[in-house]
């Protein structure tokens, strides 16, 4: 399976199910919790499930919608440090455990967060 395969396999609510997973574990974190925006979490869920759907194989609504994504850029307000980085790995983990995707699309995803979380940290 390619990366642009993904969405053709799980579908918008493969993608739905797993971001609905990893976020509902946020809010309740004592890293990622404060860093996450209180009064707009279906938002930032809307950009998370928009930008991964556009990256494997669906719709791109989110450049559409926010352009060039620069997440480097993006996350620069950001304190994302190793502590962190881990965190939200353990966090997307979770939820992929949770979602319980076919095999392929499950590693391809796993290790895709893997090296997105390494390459975001600045600090
Ligand atoms: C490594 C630890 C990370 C931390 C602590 C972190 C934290 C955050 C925070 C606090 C936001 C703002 C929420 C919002 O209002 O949208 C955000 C946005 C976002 N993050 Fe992360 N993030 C991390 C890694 C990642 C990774 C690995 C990806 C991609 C796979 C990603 C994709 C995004 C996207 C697409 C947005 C929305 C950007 C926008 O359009 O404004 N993040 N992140």
């Amino acid at each position: 399976m390619s990366e642009e395969e993904v969405y053709t396999a799980i579908g918008k609510d493969g993608f739905q199910r797993l971001i609905a997973a990893f976020y509902r574990q946020v809010p309740g974190d004592s890293i990622l919790g404060p860093m996450y925006p209180k009064d707009d979490m279906e938002g930032a869920e809307y950009r998370m499930r928009t930008f991964l759907i556009g990256r494997f194989g669906g719709p791109p609504t989110y450049i559409q919608e926010r352009g060039h994504p620069r997440l480097r850029m993006r996350h620069l307000p950001f304190q994302v440090n190793q502590e962190a980085r881990d965190r939200w790995y353990r966090l997307m983990s979770n939820a992929l455990d949770e979602t319980k995707l076919p095999a392929e699309a499950d590693a391809i995803l796993r290790h895709f967060f893997d090296g997105m979380s390494s390459f975001m940290m600045n600090s």
